[in-house]
């Protein structure tokens, strides 16, 4: 079955729409010929580990394995819950939000197909508690993800609920309610995964934030029932397409092109994402994770100090047409939009008639038509305002399609970070607040930083 890749839609980002805010075709041309070089770097590159992420989606091995596990947990338990933070679970967030939609955990049960919770991003003792009331232990089972095997929320959420579940279900039977997805051979929780025998999905060699195509993002999605074969399909169409050579036509390429010439020649560093699908907020969460980490930093490849970042908005049409847009419209001309349209969603709506009244206007338009023109009329208005907005359209929201913008913001975010000169594999810019907390939790060799910070 032919199915055609996602669009891309630049109209109002260009000059000839909203003046000297917009780019020309001859500086996009410009940016052209390091393209080719890029690509040939990522071919050549293909044992780095940062770059194994371009290698998931060729992952069939793996698939049948998650398949096989994702099968055996379906038949044992009702709920799956996720433990991680930042790269290792905002992934699987998106994937859940965007299929499951939001209401999916309020069904009285999800057939065979597990309910999907998630915590340890936070170590605020709330959501915890709320979720352990209404959560029976004995069907579920824990997805704790931490790369490193050291952060502090995952860590302290999967050392307190692994003590309830040895309550609930005694020592012995316990450890089938947890699998663990770690670096092999190093960190704190691979010791101890090690030590008390938990089931090991190793973690791929790749980083957090790029991790959503791996088990990281897979399982959960699996467990769910969603084909995950079609979330790697459609990011291999798209891995197809950003070996093009052609500026034009290589997608992720020529949206890192624009955001580029935004931030570096039009002093536009803010970068919005709304996508106007409801179910699309956690993949903008996603994105600013993406975008945060990867595109900003004090030094830059040659290590002179630069401090340059693209800063992500995270927005939601039509709800932030009545909290940001006043914004975007008259605010500082600082700003690039994407809009994420979805051409067909199996649901539709039409308004009522309600006679003699001023709302008959409405009458008989259908709830996606109304979407469609809420954005189409935010566009061509922030347009009129010299407001560079383009959209990005998918065919449709599910796991193919999801597949293809996972892979087309990653390969964007690494040819951005090339354009940019910079390494958008390393966070170097989380590690002193880390290391101040360990220092004042008490973990040995962090003792100069807990004085540093009680100075402070
Ligand atoms: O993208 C990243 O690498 C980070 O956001 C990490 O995913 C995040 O800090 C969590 O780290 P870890 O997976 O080691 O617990």
């Amino acid at each position: 079955m032919f199915r055609p890749l996602l669009k891309y839609d630049y109209d109002f980002m260009a000059a000839r729409r909203v003046g000297r805010f917009g780019f020309k075709d001859s500086e996009i041309s410009k940016l052209g010929g390091k393209l080719k070089a890029f690509n040939k770097k990522h071919k050549a590159d293909k044992n780095n580990p940062d770059l194994s992420f371009c290698r998931l989606p060729y992952d069939r091995d793996s698939v049948k394995q998650i398949s096989k596990l994702a099968r055996r947990l379906r038949r044992k338990f009702k709920n799956l819950v996720v433990v991680g933070i930042g790269g290792s679970d905002l992934g699987a967030k998106a994937i859940y939000q965007a299929l499951a939609g939001d209401f999916a955990n309020l069904k009285s049960n999800r057939g065979k197909n597990l309910k999907v919770y998630f915590i340890g991003d936070t170590v605020d003792p709330e959501p915890m508690a709320d979720l352990l009331k209404i959560l029976n232990l004995k069907e579920t089972v824990f997805y704790i993800v931490s790369k490193s095997g050291e952060t502090i929320e995952p860590l302290a959420s999967f050392l307190f609920l692994r003590k309830k579940l040895i309550w609930k279900t005694g020592y012995k039977k316990h450890k089938e309610h947890f699998i663990i997805t770690t670096n092999p051979g190093k960190g704190v929780l691979f010791d101890i995964a090690e030590k008390e025998g938990y089931l090991l999905a190793e973690h791929y060699a790749g980083g957090g934030r790029f991790s959503v195509l791996s088990v990281n993002g897979l399982l959960p999605a699996a467990c769910a029932g969603f084909e995950i074969s079609d979330l790697l399909a459609g990011a291999r169409a798209m891995a197809k397409n950003a070996k093009r050579n052609n500026q034009w036509k290589n997608l992720p390429f020529f949206f890192a092109s624009l955001q580029y010439l935004a931030y570096k020649k039009r002093k536009q560093s803010i970068s919005v994402l709304m996508p106007y699908a409801y179910y699309l907020r956690n993949f903008a969460f996603w994105f600013r994770q993406l975008w945060g980490e990867s595109l900003a930093k004090e030094f830059n490849l040659k290590n002179k100090k630069v401090n340059l970042g693209l800063t992500p908005i995270a927005a939601l049409g039509p709800t932030d047409q009545h909290s940001q847009i006043q914004l975007y419209n008259e605010g500082p001309h600082d700003k690039i939009i994407t809009f994420i349209k979805v051409g067909g969603f199996p649901n539709n709506f039409k308004v009522p008639k309600y006679k003699d009244s001023a709302a008959i206007y409405l009458a008989g338009h259908k709830f996606k038509e109304i979407l469609n023109i809420e954005q189409r009329a935010t566009a061509v208005s922030l347009m009129k305002n010299k407001r560079p907005n383009g959209a990005i359209i998918l065919p449709a929201l599910n796991e193919y399609y999801l597949g293809q913008l996972f892979y087309f913001f990653e390969m964007a975010a690494l040819y951005l970070g090339e354009l940019l000169e910079i390494n958008v594999f390393n966070q170097p810019g989380v590690e002193q607040s880390k290391k101040y907390m360990y220092g004042l939790l008490g973990k040995e060799g962090y003792e100069k930083d807990k004085k540093e910070i009680n100075n402070f």
